[in-house]
């Protein structure tokens, strides 16, 4: 499953006259979606946090994005090492030292945990990703759809099977371009920190029902 989580700021406005109080607050629904990925054995989920579009937002929310993130490592890494929870993060660790340091430590430490893996968008963008993969296999005569896959920084990590975006917006924002090609989308009107377990039961029921073809009738 995969989770473009639109809103937080909207929210944040409306309900606490701050933009990064609905960061604070988009928080908790990141660590409610956890429990239920647990929950139901969902194996993989990807959380866009952070764009390479989203660099052009003021230095005040972006600071407050990151350090929201850094406390949040610090204060729980162990308790998600020991439920067995594997951090990825995709996209290029660009930020400062210590949450640099900080998001390779998460990944080492988690490396082998198995339970759930959660790959963390960061600094992410899909055409900038499938460009470095073109660029690491330039010398290559044919390139195969394989290459590209395993040159992303999704490799080894199954596409979604199902794409929510939250926020009451229609477009992917430059998030898993190549990945989503047979994703199920789901477009929901609440804003990210209003969004509950009984949304991800509605849209989790609604999967089933549906009949992927894949191309096929
Ligand atoms: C989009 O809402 C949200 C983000 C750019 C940041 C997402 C971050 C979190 C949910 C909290 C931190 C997450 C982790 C994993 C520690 P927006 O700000 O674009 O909302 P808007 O459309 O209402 O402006």
């Amino acid at each position: 499953m995969a989770i473009i989580m639109d809103g937080n700021g909207r929210w944040g406005l409306k309900h606490k006259n701050s933009r990064n109080l609905g960061h604070k607050e988009g928080l908790k629904t990141v660590e409610m979606v956890m429990k239920y990925c647990m929950k139901k054995q969902i194996k993989f989920l990807t959380l866009y946090a952070f764009s390479t579009e989203n660099w052009k937002r003021p230095l005040n929310e972006r600071n407050y994005l990151f350090n929201l993130l850094e406390n949040y490592l610090k204060e729980r890494l162990e308790k998600i090492n020991s439920e067995k929870i594997k951090i990825k993060i995709l996209g290029e660790k660009i930020f400062s030292k210590s949450l640099n340091n900080l998001l390779n430590f998460a990944e080492k430490k988690t490396y082998k945990n198995s339970k759930l893996q959660i790959n963390l968008a960061l600094n992410y963008g899909s055409k900038k990703e499938i460009v470095q993969a073109f660029n690491k296999l330039k010398k290559k005569k044919k390139i195969s759809e394989n290459d590209i896959k395993k040159n992303l920084f999704t490799k080894n990590i199954p596409d979604p099977e199902i794409l929510i975006r939250t926020g009451d917006t229609q477009r992917l924002s430059n998030f898993l371009l190549w990945q989503v090609a047979y994703t199920e989308i789901f477009f929901e009107k609440k804003l990210w920190p209003d969004f509950m377990n009984k949304d991800l039961n509605r849209i989790i029921k609604k999967f089933y029902n549906i009949k992927r073809n894949f191309g096929n009738i």
